[in-house]
Order: C-alpha cells, then sequence, then structure tokens
C-alpha cells in the first residue's frame, strides 16, 4: 500500500537527496522540485500531499510559495526548512498556515515524524479520518458508511477474490474498482476496463477474449482481447448486468477453468487477471427473474460492495463539492473559490439521481460560469436548477429566496449571568473550538470552516 506522498523543493540536490532518502526508507513516497516554478508545475498536475519547503529558493521564497500554493491545494500541508538566518520567517509562516519548520541543523532527527504528523493533518483535512487506508485516498469522503466500506474492501485487497460493486450510476464504482487495482499486490499491472453495456453482444466475445487472424471474415490480424490486455493485472467487467447469456456461459467457464482461447485460436491462455466487476442494476433480482446466471452470480460476487448514492451521505455534497470546485478552479485558471452558503444550500437539498458525476458536472459548469470568486445558484446549469425546482414541488420557494423569516430578536447566546464567574476568551475560544468539532462529527475541516478559521490554525488551537 502507498504511504505518504511528499514533495521535496529545494535547489541544493544534496539536500533534496538526503530528505527523499530519510522518507523514502520510511516507506513514503518522495517526488523533488529544485525551485518554486518546478514546484508550481507539480501541483498544478495534481500533486497532493505533505510539502518540504526550503526557506530560500532561486526564484522565490518559500513562505511566498507556500501562499501561492495554497490556492492550488489548500490542503496540502507545508513544512519549512530553516537555517538560522530564516527563523523569523518561519515563525511568521506558522502564523500564515504553514504546518512546522525544522531547523537544517536537525533535519535527520525531525524529519519523518515532523512528516508523519503534517500526513495526519492531511488526511484528516482531506477525508475526515487521519486513519483511512491508503488505496483510497481518491475517494472523498466523511461518509461513516464509506468509510466501513473501505475497511472491510481493504481485507481483500491483498487477494485474488473478485469482487463486484453495486451502486447507482455515478456513484464511483469505477473508482472503487481503480481503488482495488491500486492497492493490491497488481497495483503494477494494467488495469483494463470494458463496458458490457456499450459493445453489441457479437463484438463483446472478440472484445474479451480477441481473435486470431482469418477466425471470421474481416479478421484480418490477430487481435488481444481484454482478458489478454489485463494479464498480470485487473479486469473491470462495467455494467455486468447487460451482458447477455449466452456470453455469460462463456464467461463462467473461464472463470471456473481460470483458461481461455481467443476466437479462432487453438492455444490455451491463462486467464491471469483480478475481476472486478460493476453494476447498477440488482443482479439478484435479475437472477430471481432468470436473467442474470446464478452460478455466474455467485463467481462475481465474492466480495460485493455496496456504495450508497450521495444522497445517503449527506455531508459528502459539501466536501465533494469543494474538491471539484478545486480541480475545475485550476483545470480552468479561474479564481473561483467557494460555493456560496445559498448555493451550497441548494446542493445540499438536491436528491442526485446521477449521484458524484452529476454533482461534478454541477460544479464544472459553476466554475466556468462564475464571474467571481463564490459560486451562485445562478452559475449552476438552467437544466439543474429546474430539476431542483421540480424536485422542490410547485409549493417550494423559487431557488435562491430567502430559506426562512428570521424570528423576534433573542438574547445573545453570549450573556452571562450576573452570578456566574465570566469566561476569559481563551475558555470561551477552547468551548467553541470543541462545539464546532462536535457540530462537525469530528471532521476537523468542517469545524475549521465553521469558525471562520484556517485549519492550520484550529490544529494549533487544539495544541
Ligand atoms: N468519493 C469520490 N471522491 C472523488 N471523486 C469521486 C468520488 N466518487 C465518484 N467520483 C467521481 O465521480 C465521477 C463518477 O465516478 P465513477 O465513474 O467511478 O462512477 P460509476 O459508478 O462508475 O458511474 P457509472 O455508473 O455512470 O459508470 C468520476 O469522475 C469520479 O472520479
Ligand atoms: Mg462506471
Amino acid at each position: 500500500m502507498a504511504g505518504e506522498h511528499v514533495l521535496t523543493v529545494d535547489d541544493d540536490p544534496a539536500i533534496r537527496e538526503l530528505v527523499s532518502d530519510v522518507l523514502t526508507s520510511a516507506g513514503m513516497v518522495v517526488k523533488q522540485a529544485g525551485n518554486c516554478a518546478e514546484a508550481r508545475q507539480k501541483v498544478q498536475a495534481g500533486f497532493r500531499g505533505v510539502m518540504v519547503l526550503d526557506v530560500r529558493l532561486p526564484d522565490g521564497l518559500g513562505p511566498d510559495l507556500m501562499v501561492d500554493l495554497a490556492k492550488i491545494a489548500p490542503d496540502n500541508p507545508v513544512i519549512l526548512l530553516t537555517s538560522y538566518t530564516s527563523t523569523t520567517l518561519a515563525l511568521e509562516s506558522i502564523q500564515h498556515g504553514a504546518f512546522d519548520f525544522i531547523d537544517k541543523t536537525r533535519l535527520v532527527e525531525r524529519l519523518v515524524d515532523t512528516v508523519r504528523g503534517a500526513w495526519q493533518a492531511y488526511r484528516a483535512a482531506v477525508v475526515g479520518n487521519a486513519s483511512l487506508p491508503s488505496a483510497f485516498d481518491t475517494m472523498i469522503t466523511r461518509s461513516a458508511a464509506m468509510r466501513t466500506l473501505f475497511r472491510s474492501l481493504e481485507h481483500a485487497l491483498d487477494s485474488k477474490v473478485p469482487v463486484l460493486v453495486r451502486g447507482e450510476s455515478g456513484t464511483g464504482k469505477e473508482l472503487i474498482a481503480r481503488a482495488v487495482h491500486a492497492g493490491g499486490p497488481r497495483r503494477d499491472g494494467p488495469f483494463v476496463a470494458v463496458n458490457c453495456a456499450g459493445i453489441p453482444d457479437q463484438l463483446l466475445e472478440a472484445e474479451l477474449f480477441g481473435y486470431e487472424k482469418g477466425a471470421f471474415t474481416g479478421a484480418a490480424n490477430r487481435k488481444l482481447g481484454r482478458f489478454d490486455l489485463a494479464r498480470g493485472g485487473t479486469l473491470l467487467l462495467d455494467e455486468i448486468g447487460e451482458m447477455d447469456p449466452s456470453l455469460q456461459a462463456k464467461l463462467l467457464r473461464v472463470l471456473q477453468e481460470g483458461e481461455y482461447q481467443r476466437l479462432g485460436g487453438v492455444e490455451t491462455l491463462k486467464a491471469d487477471v483480478r475481476l472486478v466487476s460493476a453494476t447498477n442494476r440488482n443482479l439478484e433480482d435479475e437472477v430471481k427473474r432468470g436473467r442474470f446466471r446464478e452460478d455466474l452470480y455467485y463467481r462475481l460476487a465474492v466480495f460485493t460492495v455496496d456504495l450508497p448514492p450521495l444522497r445517503e451521505r449527506h455531508g459528502d455534497i459539501r466536501l465533494l463539492s469543494e474538491h471539484f470546485l478545486r480541480k475545475s478552479a485550476a483545470e480552468e485558471g479561474k479564481s473561483v473559490r467557494d460555493v456560496g452558503p445559498m448555493a451550497l444550500e441548494v446542493l445540499e437539498s438536491f436528491s442526485f439521481p446521477g449521484n458524484v458525476r452529476q454533482l461534478e458536472n454541477v460544479i464544472a459548469h459553476a466554475v466556468v460560469s462564475a464571474p467571481g470568486r463564490s459560486v451562485r445558484i445562478a452559475d449552476f446549469p438552467a437544466s439543474f436548477r429546474r430539476a431542483v425546482q421540480l424536485e422542490r414541488g410547485d409549493k417550494g420557494t423559487p431557488i435562491g429566496a430567502p430559506a426562512r423569516v428570521s424570528g423576534p430578536p433573542q438574547s445573545s447566546p453570549w450573556d452571562v449571568a450576573a452570578d456566574q464567574p465570566f469566561p476569559t476568551l481563551a475558555q470561551v475560544e477552547r468551548q467553541m473550538v470543541h462545539a464546532a468539532i462536535a457540530r462537525a462529527d469530528g471532521n476537523k475541516a468542517e469545524a475549521a470552516r465553521l469558525l471562520g478559521i484556517s485549519r492550520m490554525t484550529l490544529y494549533r488551537k487544539l495544541g
């Protein structure tokens, strides 16, 4: 399983190598950059994880780079490497969100622990849970159901047992299949997907098993099948429920015997793939109705994963919106920073029949349309606004109208009864921090958002 991801940015190749060696020996995955431009490029290209920055770089200062990169990857924690001349600068950077700094004279002793701490903070911010198996890093979620699912699936990663992923369209079935591949021993082999619904029945067989030259009219050359291409890796049979019964029988035979032949071929080939199948149909129902072979079903569904629809993991809407917003803004070079409160309210009230993919598309559209820094309801695609309206029914308030009228003025919740000791600001702050964490179900990034402070500041307040 891949470990912590780290980017070391230093113009001195000796320091880069040192950082890289020390961290790699601790099981981490380390990338290097020699200046600000290179670092920016790596983060733009998707680097997410801990960044270890030198304070003085040939084309700028580490702390400035930090502020700059935070626009692209706000959750990447930054550790600054300082020498005695730059300690003040480093202390200042902590105020501006750096995770920590390390004096270069103590680099080797402090590096691993500091990076581990930063990684934990990163994981907590991105997924809301520090101890998630990292094979599922690509999946943004804070849903308890999803985390339970990851944990149970983790047990299946190292084996070759077939996995069946069920879930509505757009729930992340393919992403899970890729995680199963990336988290297991076949991760260096190929990942090959075939969509059983997208290919006509007769062609699907040739697509899966390949054919030899002259197997049928038009077969001018040998063609490798997906079983060939996925050898040593993972084969995703997507929309398996759509497979036609005669091909189901052939696939079953291959799975039973572990062997196959190309069409028109005589050579027996070993089916050396890990199978993951995905379906948005209820396969058990299909089995009962006689549309899907029961014996094949049991072969494919040795380990079954049920992905909950987005509407059942409510907290994920905000988290995913922020994720997709950052991604689109970086791709489009736009300075959109967040989803405005009203727009978020609309997103969170919607049922998302198209699940995560639909949310991703809505946000991508909004980022392109948004003239300002916050996404507004008007920036959503018209079709989406209509869908929201329809779902709310005619009784619904038009979207964008204030949700409720404020009631009579209330006494401030902060009034302190005369006979009570007056709390210090520090006490109030501590209480509010803990209240926010409780409200956010332990999700620190969410708690920081509620408090209107940066996550790094929250961590400092927690000591
Ligand atoms: N938890 C998640 N975190 C981040 N991105 C996600 C998550 N779930 C899904 N996505 C993204 O949403 C999109 C749809 O996911 P994916 O293709 O895996 O879904 P699917 O269930 O295979 O959909 P379909 O049934 O339509 O084939 C992809 O762009 C994927 O990267
Ligand atoms: Mg899919």
